[in-house]
């Protein structure tokens, strides 16, 4: 049986353009899982345009599809819309973000902030719901004259488009994946009632909406009834709105683990190696993150603060890499974030460090060759997020590590429901307890670091990105083709 074409639409696509016209490959977790399908599928990719470059090629292309090669291998037809770029400020850095990630993070420092006002509401108006409008257009002028297409919608930029392409085509069947956290339903009364009702009467003219983990899809349905009195199957999975069941669904993102290794087996990486062990010390901790409050960096180094103070034996012995790369600096929430990071790393390496020891070493930089060089040789991975979707890099680092190194891992994070057993987990506003997981990482005997290591590793290698597609394409061919909707299979 031949495959229908695939609609794909997210806010960013796989590549990006330069103002010379030189490509690269998009950024995010969220373009790392949808790769492998947009290009070798019959596929097109709808986004936003993200720079001057993005709209140069946009326009060139008379705002229509065209093909591209990623540097990184493999051919894509992508589609780049460019929205007015007053309405694009106010979608992604008033609502997108902050505004709707920390809600979904809980974020928000709710005796402070968010203030809803005039310029909160019009932004959603005429910001969110403009872009979300433009990349709806695209959508329908892709489906344009084929029957029954299949659109496939991702995350929280996108809450108001699906109704956009229902009304104006009823017969296409709408996959929305949601990649950030779903969270219980009082986060979400910061919102003026209408703005919620706009987001979920969106959202649930979808006919299918995953999510990372079993824990989110409760939490979404709990919100339906709470917030929308809406009629919930929980053991189905399933809501009922104006008349049609929309399936609620868990599909847990794997990593593409042989791109994974290839790339770490690379001369590039190898270099980035020869540097690393040159200055190595006896042991290296490490956390590679985007600047983003909900990655809880700060409480990361305070806990290493806590564990050189009371545990002066391991000065001089241990090195703190953070690699993190800064992100949405538009947003001042962000930009003091990234001050906040560098004052205390200053206080810490002040602190303990001595002429030729400095105890964290802070890379603000976005380089994924560096980043697994130094995933192959850390004793010990943090990952302590607050609250995280998935967490990519709790399953990329044990995946080349070569130190049978211990994953501390925040039992917020998406990824914990799967790696949980193998892992220290965390609470990860507990700082003493992380700064004693330290410890003990460094301690543990090399028998039970190789048995924690060993089964992160088989779980991280049991599934790949084209299972998880498989699954949401399985499942919207059961769904079209009036199956019942029991979500029987493990995992969802
Ligand atoms: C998360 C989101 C993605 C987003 C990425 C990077 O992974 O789920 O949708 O693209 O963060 O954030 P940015 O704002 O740079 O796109």
């Amino acid at each position: 049986m031949t495959q229908p074409p695939l609609v794909l639409v997210s806010n960013r696509g796989p590549v990006t353009f330069d103002e010379q016209g030189n490509v690269s490959r998009g950024t995010g977790g969220l373009v790392t899982a949808l790769t492998g399908l947009a290009s070798h599928r019959d596929a097109v990719w709808v986004a936003s345009t993200m720079s001057e470059g993005d709209a140069v090629k946009a326009r060139e292309h008379g705002g229509k599809a065209f093909t591209v090669r990623s540097p990184q291998g493999g051919e894509y037809s992508v589609r780049l819309v460019e929205s007015d770029p007053e309405a694009y400020d106010r979608f992604y850095n008033i609502i997108a973000n902050p505004m709707l990630w920390f809600i979904q993070h809980y974020l928000w420092d709710l005796s402070n902030a968010p203030d809803i006002r005039r310029h909160e509401v019009e932004a959603f108006e005429y910001g969110y719901n403009v872009v979300n409008e433009d990349l709806a257009l695209a959508v329908i002028e892709e489906v344009n004259g084929v029957s029954e297409p299949v659109v496939m919608i991702h995350d929280y930029h996108l809450y108001t488009l699906p109704q956009l392409v229902r009304r104006a085509r009823s017969d296409a069947f709408l996959h929305h994946f949601i990649h950030i956290p779903w969270p219980q339903s009082d986060a979400w009364r910061v919102l003026p009632n209408r703005i919620r009702e706009e987001i979920y009467g969106g959202l649930l003219a979808n006919d299918i909406i995953g999510f990372h983990t079993r824990s989110y899809r409760r939490n979404f349905l709990q919100c339906c009834r709470d917030l929308m009195d809406l009629d919930v199957d929980f053991a189905d999975g399933t809501v009922t709105y104006e008349g049609r069941e929309v399936w609620v669904r868990a599909y847990p993102l794997p990593i593409d683990a042989s791109a994974t290794l290839r790339l770490a087996a690379s001369e590039r990486v190898g270099e980035f190696e020869a540097e690393l062990l040159a200055r190595r010390r006896e042991h290296l901790i490490l956390r590679v993150d985007r600047a983003d409050l909900s990655k809880n960096v700060l409480r990361g180094f305070s806990a290493f603060d806590l564990f050189l103070e009371q545990h002066p034996e391991f000065h001089e012995q241990v090195t703190f890499i953070a690699q993190l790369m800064p992100s949405r600096l538009d947003v001042p929430e962000y930009a003091e974030y990234l001050e906040r990071i560098e004052a205390l790393v200053a206080v810490v390496n002040h602190r303990h460090g001595t002429p030729d020891w400095m105890p964290i070493q802070l890379k603000l930089r976005d380089n994924l060759d560096e980043a697994i060089a130094a995933y192959k040789h850390y004793d010990v991975l943090i990952v302590n997020a607050m609250f995280d979707g998935m967490n990519l890099v709790a399953k990329e680092g044990p995946l080349v590590n070569e130190h049978a190194g211990v994953s501390i891992l925040s039992e917020n994070t998406g990824a914990h429901e799967e790696l949980g057993e193998f892992a220290l987990s965390v609470n990860p506003f507990d700082i003493q307890e992380t700064a004693d997981s330290i410890h003990a990482a460094l301690t543990m005997r090399e028998s039970e670091r190789r048995r924690r290591m060993d089964g992160l590793k088989r779980i991280v290698t049991l599934r790949d990105p084209g299972d998880w597609i498989d699954d949401q394409l399985a499942d919207i061919r059961k769904k079209a083709g009036g199956g019942r909707a029991a979500a029987t299979s493990e995992g969802h």
